[in-house]
């Protein structure tokens, strides 16, 4: 009994979307804008509700679920209850709170699945084991869009930059990420990650077991962007975030509005690079930017964005809070 709470932060994959999916790596960072979820048990049920002021929402989740919305979050109990032998006999209340862009490719949904699940640890288990929380979200991730590589879940458990593969795990890395800024750029078009991640998969189809040697190109790819990152080379890392999008349009899940948004932003100075980030079809574009530059090219964009906002990289992944 009693209230307890979590937060988890949003992601920007940096190279490698979609691809990652197929079995490359890929480049991410967490990003300085995190998700809550204010959890309380109380006498009563069982039962899970959630509300979510952003979402307009308060539903019950657990032992059914009445929002589509939410059923990432039934996943997560029914996951705790299979994996954790999570016993509920009580009634859980449980308030999300988040200034992530839903639906953009930030990852607000992984971040509110990891939020919820260590909170939930906190209550019946008293600490948060993050790998444990780690494998709740991306039962998650797999109700939210089908086939997950995973990496939006680490990214939101973990925190840090990352490099990812399905078959390797992550690896946190050092880079200079935090001497730019990353310009975040919210088209304000919502984007189905299921839709763009089935759209990408008969992309690969159709190159048939040629599909392996792009991998192996993303893999180089994304090898490029690390050192660039670790060295603070922008202007290389810049030139491979151009390069990704150019794919990421060849597979057929860029927009005419994210394109506009793309070529604005690398006409300015002080722009090294700018790439659609996440699934695609809608969502946010990110740009690496000079500090210097930043203000100016976040006013050229915004008359072509819903929400322009600067993010550093965050360290911290999920944690406690007070
Ligand atoms: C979504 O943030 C990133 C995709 O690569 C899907 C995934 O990795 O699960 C499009």
């Amino acid at each position: 009994m009693g209230c307890f709470s979590a937060s988890a932060p949003a992601k920007a994959i940096i190279v490698g979307e979609h691809f990652v999916v197929w079995g490359s790596k890929a480049l991410a960072t967490a990003l300085s804008l995190r998700a809550a979820v204010r959890l309380c048990v109380r006498a009563g049920g069982p039962e899970v509700r959630i509300s979510s002021r952003e979402l307009g929402l308060r539903c019950l989740v657990w032992p059914k679920c009445d929002c589509p919305e939410l059923r990432n979050l039934h996943a997560v109990v029914a996951a705790a209850q299979s994996s954790l032998g999570l016993k509920l006999s009580e009634s859980v209340n449980a308030e999300v709170s988040s200034p992530i862009p839903i639906a953009a490719g930030l990852g607000s949904s992984a971040a509110v699945a990891v939020a919820f699940a260590a909170a939930l640890m906190l209550a019946y288990y008293g600490s948060v084991e993050r790998d444990a929380v780690n494998r709740l979200a991306y039962e998650a991730e797999r109700v939210a869009h089908g086939r997950p590589s995973g990496i939006d879940n680490t990214v939101a458990t973990y925190g840090g930059t990352i490099i990812y593969s399905r078959r390797a795990g992550f690896e946190r890395l050092n880079t200079k990420l935090n001497e730019a800024v990353l310009l975040v750029v919210d088209s304000g078009q919502r984007r189905a990650t299921r839709k763009a991640v089935e759209r990408a998969l008969r992309f690969r189809d159709r190159l048939g077991p040629g599909a392996g040697e792009l991998v192996a190109f993303v893999d180089r790819l994304v090898d490029l962007a690390v050192s660039a990152a670790r060295a603070g080379n922008f202007d290389a890392l810049g030139a491979v975030m151009n390069l990704a999008h150019g794919m990421l349009v060849g597979v057929g899940v860029s927009t005419p509005a994210l394109d506009r948004i793309v070529e604005a932003l690398r006409s300015e100075p002080g722009v090294y690079g700018a790439k659609l980030t996440g699934a695609g079809l809608g969502g946010v574009v990110i740009a690496l930017v000079a500090p210097d530059a930043a203000e100016d090219a976040a006013s050229r964009v915004r008359p072509l964005a819903k929400a322009v906002f600067a993010v550093g990289a965050e360290e911290e992944g999920v944690r406690e809070e007070a």
